[in-house]
């Protein structure tokens, strides 16, 4: 792949970014208050990748948005036309309100199904954008391919994928190879670099002081919402791995 590569780690200079940002910010209005969550640094990461590569008004997808905050703030400040794709069961401990949520965003569209299903509501090339935030962790790892596989179905030649998921960068196995497992969706022969200089191996992120880990508080708290095979027996550095890709113009 060379160059161009956006497989990183988030870095606590991203987090000081987002606690900078101006209140008068779209973002800062509709985020929750920054308690050095992940997704304090996930979601913002989102909204500027699709602000970076997309143009204005770009169909987005996201899978499994829960309150779907970034897709409102895409809507209101880049015109984006957005839909979102979650059954609303509860997986990942993600909320179960779904008629709810599909209220208080008239704006959206809301398909009721799992990316990785070969839905065809979502049809093959037609979003510009397809994000997701703390979904990916909560996936079997048998089916990742699956779901990667519908995320290239789905998304646009010349189109991007983005992806933050949390991961430990301590182990154990599995999470390892959750990471591994990763590594090789953006080898798929659709995909191409994203962005340069955005290239991080575990081995580098579990070196650099600077990777953006949830702080003991958090990590205590993040109990409830982790997926409820991780082992907390142990304490280890959760980070956001985030990944980028671009579908190719031509097969
Ligand atoms: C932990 S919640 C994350 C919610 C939101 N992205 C956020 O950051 O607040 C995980 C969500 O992903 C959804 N989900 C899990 N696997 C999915 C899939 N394959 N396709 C669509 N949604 C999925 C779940 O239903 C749940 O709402």
């Amino acid at each position: 792949m060379g160059d161009g590569i956006m497989f990183y780690f988030s870095d606590n200079y991203e987090y000081f970014d987002c606690l900078d940002a101006p209140e008068s910010t779209r973002f800062q209005l509709l985020l929750e208050p920054l308690l050095g969550r992940l997704k304090d640094v996930q979601r913002p990461l989102a909204y500027q990748v699709v602000r970076q590569f997309c143009p204005e008004g770009a169909k987005v997808l996201e899978i499994g948005a829960g309150v779907p905050l970034v897709m409102e703030a895409l809507r209101v400040s880049h015109g984006c036309q957005c839909t979102v794709a979650d059954k609303y069961l509860g997986k990942g401990r993600g909320p179960v309100d779904a008629a709810k949520i599909n209220q208080s965003f008239p704006d959206i569209e809301f398909i009721d199904t799992y990316v990785g299903e070969f839905d065809p509501r979502l049809r093959e090339d037609s979003f510009d954008a397809v994000i997701s935030v703390s979904v990916v962790e909560h996936m079997a790892h048998s089916e990742l391919a699956a779901f990667h596989e519908d995320c290239v179905r789905v998304v646009k030649p010349g189109g991007i994928i983005f992806h933050a998921v949390d991961v430990s960068i301590d182990g154990p196995a599995d999470q390892d190879e959750l990471i591994a497992l990763l590594r090789n969706f953006i080898e798929h022969p659709r995909l191409t670099a994203l962005a340069p200089d955005r290239m991080q191996t575990l081995e580098q992120a579990r070196m650099d002081p600077a990777v953006f880990t949830l702080s003991p508080t958090m990590w205590r708290r993040w109990r409830q919402l982790a997926p409820p095979e991780f082992d907390f027996s142990v304490y280890r550095r959760i980070a956001s791995l985030n990944i980028g890709m671009r579908k190719m113009q031509v097969p």
